[in-house]
C-alpha cells in the first residue's frame, strides 16, 4: 500500500502569516503579490521530501525521524473575516493542521473560529507562534532552528517570549486543549505543542516540519494509505473560468487514480453533474495552485495526493467544496457523493 502526502492545512487570524510561512518554504513570494495584501483563495503546495530535507539539514536526520512519507501537501486559506466557507473548506480536507497566531497579537477572532473549525472535523493540529522578530530586543537569526536562535537571545528577551507563549498556553486551556512549548511537551498525543517561529526569517522553521513530518508518521500512516489503483476521490476547491480552457475546476486529489479521460461525478447546489475529463493540468511541486496558469504541468494521469486543474465540459454549475469521484460504479459513486453534500 502506497502513503501519500498528509494534507496539511495553515489556518489563522488575517496577516498573522500563513502565506509567508509557505512562501519561506517554497522559497517564493506568493504573499508580497496579493492585492491589498490579503489571501483571497484557497491554495495548495506541494514540497516533496527532497525539499524538506533539504530546507532542515540533518535536523531531521539527527532526531530519527524515519522519511517514509514523501512530502507534505499544504493548504493555504484566507484570514480575512470574509471568507469563513473557504477556510471550513481547508479544514475540512486537512490530515494535519497548522494554527497561526501572530505571537503579539495573540488570539483574535478568526482564531478562535479556525479552532472551531478543528474541533468540528477533530484535525490534529501545531500551534504556530509567529513573528518573534517583532518581540522588543530579538536578535534574528537566519535560518537558525528555534532553540538555537532561543538560547542566543538575552535573558529579558527570553522571559518576554516566554510569557507570550503561556498567553496563548492559558487561551488554548480555556478552549479545552492542554498545550505547551514544544520543548517542553511530554505526551504528544495528549497535548499540543506551540512552535515559536519567524516566518520571515525562517527561525523555528526547521522544529515545526520536524514536528509535522513526526506526528504525521506517529499518528496519520493508516490515514495516509491510498489505494493507488482505485477511481479517485478528490475535492473541489474552485470553479473557474481560465481563457483558452473554459470553466475548469481546481481540486484536491486523496485517495486513487485519476487520469484523462475518465468519467467523473461532482455535484452542483442540488444534483449530480457527470462529465468526462479533456485534460488534467498539474503545478510542478513547489508551485502555488493558485499562483499562475503558466507553471501547470499537462499529464495523463495523477495518483493522490495532488491538487489538479481539470478541464471538462459542463462544469459550469459544479460548486466549490463539491466532492469529486471517478466513476467506475456509477450507483455507488452517486450514494457517496450524496450523503457527502449533507456534509458541505
Ligand atoms: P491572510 O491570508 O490575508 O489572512 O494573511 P496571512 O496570514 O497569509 O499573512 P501574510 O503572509 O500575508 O503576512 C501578513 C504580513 O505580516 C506581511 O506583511 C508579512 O510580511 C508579515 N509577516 C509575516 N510573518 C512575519 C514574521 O515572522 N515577522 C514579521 N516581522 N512580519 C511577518
Ligand atoms: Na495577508
Ligand atoms: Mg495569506
Amino acid at each position: 500500500m502506497k502513503i501519500r502526502s498528509p494534507i496539511v492545512s495553515v489556518l489563522g487570524h488575517v496577516d498573522h502569516g500563513k502565506t509567508t510561512l509557505l512562501d519561506y518554504v517554497r522559497g517564493s513570494t506568493v504573499a508580497d503579490r496579493e492585492a491589498g495584501g490579503i489571501t483571497q483563495h484557497i491554495g495548495a503546495t506541494e514540497i516533496p521530501i527532497d525539499t524538506i530535507n533539504k530546507i532542515c539539514g540533518n535536523f531531521i536526520a539527527r532526531l530519527s525521524i524515519k522519511d517514509t512519507i514523501p512530502g507534505l501537501f499544504f493548504i493555504d486559506t484566507p484570514g480575512h473575516a470574509a471568507f469563513t466557507s473557504l477556510r471550513k473548506r481547508g479544514g475540512a480536507l486537512a490530515d494535519l493542521a497548522i494554527l497561526i497566531v501572530d505571537i503579539n497579537e495573540g488570539f483574535k477572532p478568526q482564531t478562535y473560529e479556525a479552532i472551531n473549525i478543528l474541533k468540528m472535523y477533530k484535525t490534529p493540529f501545531i500551534v504556530v507562534a509567529n513573528k518573534i522578530d517583532r518581540i522588543f530586543g530579538w536578535e534574528v537569526h537566519e535560518g537558525a532552528s528555534f532553540m538555537e536562535s532561543f538560547k542566543q537571545q538575552a535573558p529579558v528577551v527570553q522571559t518576554e517570549l516566554d510569557l507570550k507563549v503561556y498567553d496563548l498556553v492559558g487561551k488554548l486551556h480555556e478552549e479545552g486543549f492542554q498545550s505547551e512549548r514544544f520543548d517542553r511537551v511530554n505526551d504528544f498525543s495528549s497535548q499540543i505543542s506551540i512552535i515559536p517561529i519567524c516566518a520571515k526569517s525562517g527561525e523555528g522553521i526547521v522544529e515545526l516540519i520536524a514536528m509535522l513530518l513526526g506526528l504525521a508518521q506517529e499518528y496519520l500512516t493508516e490515514q495516509l494509505e491510498i489505494h493507488e489503483d482505485a477511481p479517485a476521490k478528490g475535492t473541489v476547491l474552485e470553479v473557474k473560468e481560465e481563457t483558452g480552457l473554459g470553466v475548469t475546476v481546481d481540486s484536491i486529489i486523496y485517495d486513487g487514480v485519476i487520469r484523462d479521460g475518465d468519467e467523473i461525478a461532482l455535484m452542483d447546489t442540488n444534483n449530480l453533474v457527470k462529465t468526462k475529463i479533456r485534460s488534467i493540468l498539474r503545478p510542478l511541486p513547489l508551485e502555488e495552485m493558485r499562483d499562475s496558469k503558466k507553471k501547470f504541468k499537462k499529464v495523463d494521469e495523477v495518483v493522490a495526493a495532488a491538487g489538479i486543474k481539470i478541464t471538462a465540459p459542463n462544469l459550469d454549475d459544479v460548486v466549490s467544496g463539491s466532492p469529486l469521484r471517478v466513476l467506475s460504479d456509477e450507483e455507488d459513486a452517486e450514494a457517496e457523493l450524496l450523503k457527502e453534500l449533507e456534509d458541505i
